[in-house]
């Protein structure tokens, strides 16, 4: 009799607690949430491909892009985003602080829109002005929510973030989208990096968020905003949400915040080896090509991207032995040719044209920098890029570069120099580098200049190729063949 009496008792508290606890779950969620949230989504990759130990290559329709715009500078931020988009290809949306003017058509050539969700009961410093960085935190939020089918990443970006989206696919596809990645890059700039973290995927270079990740980020992701109300930027409250989680992140050298002011043309010139993923902060710096206005020169580098994405920007350097020259291609931008053998470590080593952002100084930066001389001798020859052209069946291509914009008065005049200034172009041959090549292991590819007869000529011919077995790149190695104890 006790025993039945203790039983029932123990089974209505139970059973009591259970409905308070759902029904307090109903009333956190939302009227949609069954709809919504998780399950039709969750489910539906579950079913699909979680389950599974195998799944198909991850390709663009796997991405769901969220961009942060507002409806205000959209018809002037549009044309970056234009450059990348393509519509029926790429899928997500451009993020609105508020719905666009009934008159004006929505280009078809942007984005779709969303409005984003109210965000006034949000906490915000007053310093900081505004409630757009809570909003933008949310898109990633607000785009989970969306329940979208076979989304395997969240992409988040700015409106004048431009996406190199053959190469972010490729990047992806080497993480298995079933875990939970945080992928990005930092700023360039290490004041920046102090001060909002190291260990935070800067928005305007654009991360990416895999599914089960966004999945918890999404459960805790207004309470945490709320926690991090002093912090600044969306960017470092997704950090600090994804940092209690505990996932780190997962560093990709091609995604660029472009924290750099001035002429960036060094940092271009100079890619380390990882496909280029992004590019932002395009008006905070001066044009990629002389003489051209910023949107000509991103239209001159996507040709070459549209040719070979996975080469783009991509470094190479060779030697003349015979004559003692170096060069250094970065495909689809620029040569630079040296009048001397110059080790490789130094050219593989930016440029530095720019100056920081914060500060405008000279330094520091995340990465190894040589000062740019401003003694024409003590500089290289630098051709840009000026046409490109597939040339053959078997996707060969060749990318001519010239010296735009030059000015001779400000060339070296001593003799040695002579026969460089005669040259007015390079001629350089490549095969495409398949973006799925950057799966695998990376390796800088090898250059050879082709011509070999002596006397002047105004065209020099490269041709980049894969390096050959045991081929390394010491400018030495024509003094050097039998001389090392190891060979
Ligand atoms: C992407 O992969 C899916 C399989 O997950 C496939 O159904 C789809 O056709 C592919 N899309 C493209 C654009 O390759
Ligand atoms: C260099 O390339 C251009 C096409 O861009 C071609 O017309 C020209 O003949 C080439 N020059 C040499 C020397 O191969």
């Amino acid at each position: 009799m006790k025993t039945t009496l203790i039983f029932c008792i123990v089974a209505s508290i139970s059973l009591v607690s259970f409905f308070a606890l759902s029904s307090q779950l109903r009333w956190f969620g939302c009227p949609q949430c069954d709809r919504r949230f998780g399950h039709s989504a969750y489910q539906k990759t579950t079913d699909g491909d979680v389950g599974r130990l195998g799944y198909e290559r991850t390709n663009i329709s796997h991405i769901l892009f969220g961009i942060g715009g507002s409806t205000a500078t959209w018809s002037e931020r549009r044309r970056y985003c234009e450059l990348w988009w393509k519509p029926k290809v790429t899928r997500g949306f451009v993020w609105l602080d508020k719905k666009p003017a009934k008159n004006e058509k929505w280009p078809e050539t942007s984005p779709p829109y969303q409005v984003s969700g109210d965000t006034s009961g949000f906490k915000y410093p007053s310093w900081s002005g505004s409630a757009s960085s809570v909003r933008v935190a949310r898109i990633v939020k607000e785009s989970f929510e969306l329940g979208l089918e076979n989304v395997r990443w969240f992409v988040m970006g700015d409106d004048d973030t431009v996406f190199f989206t053959e190469n972010l696919v490729a990047v992806l596809a080497r993480y298995d989208h079933n875990q939970m990645y945080y992928i990005g890059g930092s700023s360039e700039s290490v004041e920046q990096n102090m001060i909002h973290s190291y260990n935070t995927a800067f928005g305007g270079g654009g991360f990416a968020i895999s599914y089960p990740l966004a999945a918890e980020l999404v459960r805790v992701l207004d309470e945490c905003i709320d926690r991090y109300y002093l912090f600044y930027g969306s960017d470092e409250k997704i950090h600090a949400c994804i940092s209690e989680i505990g996932v780190p992140l997962t560093k990709e050298l091609g995604f660029h915040q472009v924290d750099i002011r001035g002429d960036p043309y060094g940092f271009l010139a100079a890619h380390p080896v990882a496909p280029l993923v992004s590019l932002h902060h395009i008006d905070f710096v001066q044009s990629l090509f002389p003489r051209m206005t910023q949107i000509e020169s991103l239209k001159r580098l996507l040709r070459a991207y549209e040719v070979d994405p996975g080469r783009t920007l991509q470094q190479s350097i060779c030697y003349d032995f015979s004559r003692s020259r170096s060069v250094s291609v970065a495909w689809g931008y620029s040569v630079q040719l040296y009048p001397s053998l110059v080790a490789t470590e130094e050219l593989e080593m930016p440029f530095q044209t720019f100056q920081t952002w914060r500060s405008w100084g000279s330094q520091p930066f995340t990465f190894n920098t040589r000062p740019m001389s401003q003694e024409p001798c003590e500089r290289p020859v630098i051709y840009f890029l000026d046409r490109v052209q597939m040339t053959g069946i078997n996707g060969q291509t060749l990318t001519t570069y010239e010296r735009l914009g030059f000015q001779p008065e400000k060339d070296c005049s001593q003799s040695h120099y002579a026969p460089l200034l005669a040259i007015h172009s390079f001629n350089v041959s490549a095969f495409q580098l398949r973006p799925e090549s950057w799966e695998k292991a990376r390796r800088r590819q090898c250059c050879e200049v082709v011509d070999g007869t002596d006397g002047v000529e105004s065209v020099v011919q490269v041709k980049i190729r894969e390096c050959s077995h045991g081929e390394t790149l010491s400018p030495a190695s024509n003094v050097d063949t039998n001389g090392g104890a190891a060979s």
